[in-house]
């Protein structure tokens, strides 16, 4: 018999969603029916995840797609290990606890390892983060992707890093972002305890601030406008169309964001997913120009510190938008006790700005608006700017407004970043 799924805003298994339906009703589901995921629908999830965007669109993800039931059933057991590892230090995953649980992989209908090769980001000061922002992206995408077509994904990080990369023979150099697991959610063995757990979510007032960390958001940009105001939201389009459309932005018009708009692109980060739902995301709305201009001191400043380096720098090179002129922006800072308490959830907290900073792409689009994520930056400078904690990770600030360019984007085809089974290993679709 099929349990019923909670009644709420932020639950639907409805297919086709547009984006602000998809963003909102995502929900990590970790039991799926037997049945395995459809050829068409596998091609469909791993297109939308090499779609996802990266910072000046470096090469730095593939997908290892794990169908080998030798290889899952180690999986699993090292998955098994990986947890009684962790339990060592942290009494949250023993088996009686809410987290105790191994994600089975045997019975995970589609199991796709993200995979980052931090050699592949773009190279200016701060870019340490990049590769993990693109993956995380490209995760988003696949659990979008498959919230879209009905299925259900789980994006699993605890893993004995070196065992997995030994597993999947992943180049040493490269990091594992975790596995996906994917699949038709099963709902009569869902633990309704830890979906409930799943749709809690700190209020938008709490997470985000104006101007200076700390100092209180207004209500227009924290809480969506009651009634007599209240109007229909704005129509969104459709989330696949709009994933494949994303591009990042960084020339915007003149023309002012409205608060709703802001508020709706805020909501879409709170509502991403973060590791044990601690959500490390901090939001600061930037909108005074005089600390808008301080911004755009700091991109040159910034831009002039990686032309040491970088010789593309010295010859002009621009990836900053003028920050003294764009309508909004949004730092996203990352709290590093507030991610994943288990072995190697040390880069958590940031993967966690990367998923809210995709949530928050697709909703600026949705809405006609442009964005994109800005990591080239002095980042204490920045820091002092807004008032983050010394100890926090700045993951990026995104520039918001109405796009005064479409760029185009290089589109990479599935069989050049999917691998079968093994890194390196033909993809058999
Ligand atoms: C970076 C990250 C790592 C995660 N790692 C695990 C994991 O190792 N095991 C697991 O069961 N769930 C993991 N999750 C899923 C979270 O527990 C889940 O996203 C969170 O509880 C919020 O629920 P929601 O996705 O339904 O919004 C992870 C999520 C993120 C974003």
């Amino acid at each position: 018999m099929k349990a019923r799924l909670p009644s709420s805003p932020f639950i639907s298994l409805a297919a086709t969603p547009d984006v602000r339906q998809a963003i909102l009703t995502r929900r990590t589901f970790r039991t799926f029916e037997r049945r395995p995921v459809p050829a068409d629908l596998r091609t469909r999830v791993l297109d939308a995840a090499s779609w996802a965007p990266s910072a000046e669109d470096a090469d730095c993800v593939r997908f290892v797609v794990i169908d080998d039931p030798v290889l899952k059933k180690r999986l699993f057991a090292l998955t098994r290990e990986s947890k009684d590892i962790s339990n060592h230090w942290e009494a949250l995953f023993r088996s009686s606890g809410l987290r105790g649980y191994v994600q089975d992989w045997t019975h995970t209908p589609l199991c796709i390892a993200v995979c980052i090769d931090p050699a592949a980001r773009p190279r200016h000061i701060h870019d340490n983060w990049s590769h993990r922002l693109a993956g995380a992206a490209a995760s988003q995408n696949l659990a979008l992707a498959a919230r879209y077509h009905g299925l259900a994904m789980v994006m699993y990080t605890h893993f004995s890093q070196e065992k997995l990369k030994q597993l999947l023979d992943v180049p040493f150099e490269w990091e594992v972002d975790g596995v996906m697991g994917i699949g038709f959610p099963d709902l009569g063995r869902i633990n309704p305890r830890v979906l409930e757990a799943s749709l809690v979510r700190l209020a938008l007032g709490e997470l985000v601030s104006s101007e200076r960390y700390g100092d209180p958001a207004p209500k227009e940009l924290t809480e969506e406008r009651q009634p007599p105001e209240r109007r229909a939201p704005v129509a969104v389009p459709d989330l696949m169309t709009a994933m494949g459309e994303l591009v990042e932005t960084t020339r915007f018009t003149d023309a002012p964001v409205p608060s709703e708009h802001v508020f709706e692109i805020l909501r879409a980060g709170q509502w991403a997913p973060s590791a044990g739902n601690f959500q490390p995301i901090r939001y600061v709305v930037l909108r005074e120009r005089e600390r808008l201009a301080a911004l755009d001191a700091l991109a040159r400043e910034s831009a002039a510190v990686s032309a040491h380096w970088f010789p593309r720098y010295r010859q002009g090179a621009i990836d900053h938008p003028q920050w003294a002129d764009v309508p909004a922006a949004v730092a996203l800072i990352a709290d590093p006790t507030k991610g994943g308490p288990h072995i190697h959830g040390e880069a958590t907290h940031v993967i966690g700005g990367g998923l809210a900073a995709q949530n928050m792409r697709l909703m600026a689009h949705a809405l006609g608006l442009g964005t994109s994520v800005i990591t080239h930056w002095i980042e204490e400078k920045v820091k002092v700017l807004i008032e983050c904690p010394r100890d926090w990770d700045l993951v990026g600030v995104m520039p918001v407004g109405t796009p005064a360019e479409s760029p185009a984007r290089q589109r990479r085809q599935v069989a050049e970043v999917v691998f079968q089974d093994l890194f390196g290993r033909r993809f058999t679709p």
